[in-house]
């Protein structure tokens, strides 16, 4: 008997996780993304009010490409440790491991996502109806999309419910070709809950309306033992979780099992030295 959200995964495509993430850690990525931006403009001699981050950013965006910002917002994330902490929070954790197995690694390069108030038109940042497959993601992937400041009006994103079944879909300049038109839901999600999508769900960014832009954190996820079906092998992937045959692997040292340990040797288990043990 598959879990229901295993189930709306196979049945839908995607489902929310509600209320996995503590607010502690959502606050820690919004102070890390204020600071960063408040540095960047120190560092350049420009002046700003601490912790406006609206304006902030706005300032920042007169001197920096949105892309550019977007790259460097997500690798302070990375840095101060912050994706990692979030992966490990035991609810969203336990849901991957229960639906990718015990074995799981993340995508080191992703970006923060900005989305700014309706800027559909002007922005090439703005993603229309696409598969993460088009991208290089695999069908082993699971992709998970973490709101970090979700505000009235602020939206989140539009799905074609059932529309990983369809396979891959062809596409041109980053949108479906060939196809009629799709019927897509807006997703509610909050603050705190995380959705879940297969490589092959499309999906949209919804329109901001509010005047603060809308800051998320897209993650791929696999398991590093399932074959990879996309791209993952060109892209950076950090260890999250081990099994026991994967951790007997590593104690064992090298895939020829020879006992090269010193034996009677009192030693720190190799996991002490781990960081992602430390949890
Ligand atoms: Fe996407």
């Amino acid at each position: 008997m598959k879990s229901d959200n295993i189930q709306k995964l196979l049945n839908d495509g995607y489902f929310v996780l509600k209320n996995c993430i503590s607010k502690k850690i959502i606050n820690n990525a919004n102070t890390i993304i204020e600071t960063e931006i408040e540095n960047i403009l120190k560092q350049k001699k420009i002046k700003f009010k601490e912790k406006d981050f609206k304006n902030n950013y706005f300032k920042l965006k007169q001197i920096l490409p949105k892309n550019i910002i977007q790259i460097k917002l997500g690798e302070i994330l990375y840095k101060k440790n912050l994706i990692r902490d979030l992966l490990l929070e035991k609810k969203l954790k336990n849901q991957l491991i229960s639906i990718l197995g015990p074995d799981i690694e993340y995508e080191e390069d992703n970006e923060l996502l900005i989305n700014e108030k309706e800027n559909i038109g002007n922005d090439h940042l703005f993603k229309k109806l696409h598969q993460e497959i088009w991208s290089g993601a695999g069908i082993e992937n699971i992709l998970i999309w973490i709101p970090l400041n979700l505000k009235q009006g602020m939206g989140t994103l539009e799905i074609v419910k059932g529309s990983h079944k369809f396979g891959f879909i062809e596409n041109q300049n980053r949108e479906p070709i060939n196809v009629n038109s799709y019927k897509t839901s807006k997703l509610n999600i909050q603050n705190r809950s995380v959705l879940f999508l297969t490589a092959l769900t499309l999906h949209k960014t919804e329109i901001n309306k509010n005047k603060i832009p809308r800051l998320a954190i897209p993650i791929l996820i696999r398991n590093f033992y399932y074959k990879n079906t996309g791209n993952s092998d060109l892209n950076n992937y950090r260890k999250l979780n081990y099994s026991f045959v994967s951790i007997f692997r590593k104690i064992l040292g090298n895939p020829f099992y020879s006992s090269f340990r010193t034996l009677g040797q009192k030693r720190k288990s190799i996991f002490e030295k781990d960081k992602h043990y430390k949890k």
